[in-house]
């Protein structure tokens, strides 16, 4: 088997049978072993599959054990607890050395779309309290300008009695008109996803976003709007791990 750091920067790179799955796990194992150190004391742990790759390659370096992670969701909890790695909550650790996640969307500015697993409240908390914030995803989620390439347009998260208000100010209110909004309904359709704080999300699609940081400050304006899953500003790096099996770093 090959150690990480063949995966990562080989020139005979090995090629798992599924190129996003290479991707996701390239770009992970490349942002921990440049950002996560043994001289750190508290790390936030992203959300959704690329971050399972996170928790992975942290297992795989024993100096790393010591630090204490703080969960962004549910899901990542249970990556926390199962790796037998020590947890620890926002009030107990308001200051992170360093919060690895996953993206939806990033733009050449590193303006990020979040929130596909509906988690966009506690990981802009856990972001926001890092000194760094990175980014790591596969060869897709690439974008020139948001919402224009692998996108699942910009995840809303309202209390649940404001859903349907919260649509028709989006349509009504803001700078830019949506194409679409909807309500995010569980698979099975027997009624809407609930995020880990009881809320709902609406998944509005706007095109092509000019200017994402004013877009999130209108949204954010709306009453009942918990969270936005643009992320602007924050990222100070992002990876994407190729078809190829190199590592793209913007
Ligand atoms: C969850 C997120 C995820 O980080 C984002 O959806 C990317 O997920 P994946 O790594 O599975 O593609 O924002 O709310």
């Amino acid at each position: 088997r090959l150690s990480s750091e063949a995966i990562a920067h080989t020139s005979r790179p090995y090629l798992m049978s599924n190129p996003i799955e290479q991707g996701k796990k390239l770009a992970a194992y490349r942002a921990v072993d440049e950002y996560i150190t043994a001289e750190h004391k508290v790390v936030g742990i992203g959300s959704g599959s690329t971050v399972v790759y996170v928790v992975e390659r942290i297992l795989q370096r024993p100096e790393l054990k010591h630090i204490v992670y703080v969960p962004t969701s549910f899901q990542s909890k249970l990556l926390i607890i199962e790796g037998g790695l020590i947890m620890g909550s926002i009030e107990q650790y308001p200051d992170i050395d360093v919060t690895i996640d996953g993206a939806d969307e990033v733009d050449e500015a590193l303006n990020v779309i979040k929130g596909g697993g509906a988690c966009q409240f506690q990981e802009k908390l856990v972001a926001e309290a890092a000194k760094k914030f990175v980014i790591v995803a596969d060869f897709r989620k690439k974008s020139k300008k948001l919402g224009t390439e692998w996108t699942k347009g910009v995840p809303i998260e309202v209390v649940p009695m404001t859903y349907k208000s919260v649509m028709k100010s989006i349509d009504t209110k803001l700078s830019l008109k949506p194409i679409t909004s909807k309500l995010r309904m569980a698979v099975n359709k027997a009624g809407p996803v609930v995020t880990d704080n009881g809320n709902f999300v609406v998944d509005t699609h706007f095109g092509a976003i000019d200017n994402p940081s004013q877009l999130l400050k209108e949204i954010k304006l709306l009453t009942g709007v918990y969270e936005v899953g643009l992320f602007c500003n924050m990222a100070e790096k992002a990876y994407f791990g190729e078809e190829d099996g190199s590592v793209d770093i913007w």
